[in-house]
């Protein structure tokens, strides 16, 4: 015989789990297990966004996890993320970096964050106001050809909406492999002069010299010379060329040097090319710090 108290935990796990009571009203065992339930659902935090916020990125619970907690980490590793860093991340999209950054930046600190999608940038900033005020979205309705294909302005002039001087830290993932190469070195100079003398910039690339051909990767093919930028950027659709782009090594150096960046350690190797033991993230991780130290 179970004691009494067994007893009742056992009625309470039935009723809350087998029976299909959860914080999801409505949801029985058989729907939630459906494959059609988002998780986010299940899970009930609001600051894991709804499966079609998140479908742009990372439908998977592990892709919005594992992800984030990770630029976490190399913001701390490679650029001295603290409690009162003032951060921006570059193509924010639905938070997924923001979302660990809530416990690692303070009250003293901020983050700021722009995007052009303007559903995700909405949500963020209305979801994230109360509670932390330190943290700030803002849309720019800038074109893309895979992101926002009737997006109204050119992003290769776009100013970022920050002062001179403003960040201890900028950072980009997985954004430049979505931008051309007039963006990229456009965007280059906005974060050299958005970023305060010394401040450090980490940022991801398919960098093109580890391409090893058709087939070897699960991203796509770059099969084709980005049309104007032949020695500098492949892609993989002509038609949707922000689809994916992949830089050469020269010219990311190039994009650094002309923004005033240098080199802040060497850089990590992706997964993507399937050329190299031990990678770190999908992508390459390139950091540089901006060559204005103190003034
Ligand atoms: C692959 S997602 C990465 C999102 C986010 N950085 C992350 O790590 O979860 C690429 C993002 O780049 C954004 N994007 C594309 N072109 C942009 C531009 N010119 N300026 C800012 N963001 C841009 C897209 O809207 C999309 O959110």
């Amino acid at each position: 015989m179970f004691p009494l108290r067994v007893k009742r935990k056992w009625e309470y796990l039935r009723r809350c789990v087998i029976g299909g009571r959860s914080h999801c009203p409505n949801m029985t065992v058989e729907n939630r297990h459906s494959m059609d339930t988002d998780p986010a659902e299940l899970i009930g935090d609001p600051f894991l966004p709804p499966i079609h916020l998140r479908r742009r990125i990372s439908h998977h619970i592990m892709g919005w996890y594992r992800w984030g907690t990770e630029f976490s980490c190399y913001l701390k590793m490679y650029c001295g993320l603290n409690k009162r860093s003032h951060v921006l991340e570059i193509g924010c999209n639905v938070g997924r970096n923001a979302y660990p950054l809530r416990s690692d930046i303070g009250p003293c600190g901020s983050y700021n964050g722009f995007d052009i999608d303007a559903e995700g940038i909405a949500y963020l900033q209305e979801l994230y106001a109360p509670g932390y005020p330190q943290f700030h979205f803002t849309h720019a309705d800038l074109h893309n050809t895979h992101y926002n294909p009737d997006g109204i302005e050119a992003p290769e002039h776009f100013r970022f909406p920050y002062d001179d001087d403003s960040f201890d830290i900028a950072f980009a993932a997985s954004i430049f492999t979505h931008m051309l190469p007039n963006t990229t070195a456009h965007y280059f100079n906005e974060t050299a002069r958005t970023l305060k003398p010394g401040g450090v910039f980490l940022c991801t690339f398919f960098v093109r010299d580890y391409y090893q051909g058709k087939g070897t990767n699960t991203f796509g093919d770059f099969e084709h010379d980005c049309p104007g930028f032949e020695q500098s950027c492949s892609v993989v659709s002509l038609e949707n060329p922000e689809l994916l782009t992949a830089y050469s090594l020269d010219a990311i150096a190039k994009f650094a040097r002309d923004a005033g960046f240098e080199k802040a350690c060497t850089h990590l190797y992706g997964r993507w090319s399937g050329k190299f033991n031990n990678p770190f993230n999908d992508q390459e991780i390139l950091v540089f710090r901006h060559g204005r130290i103190g003034t």
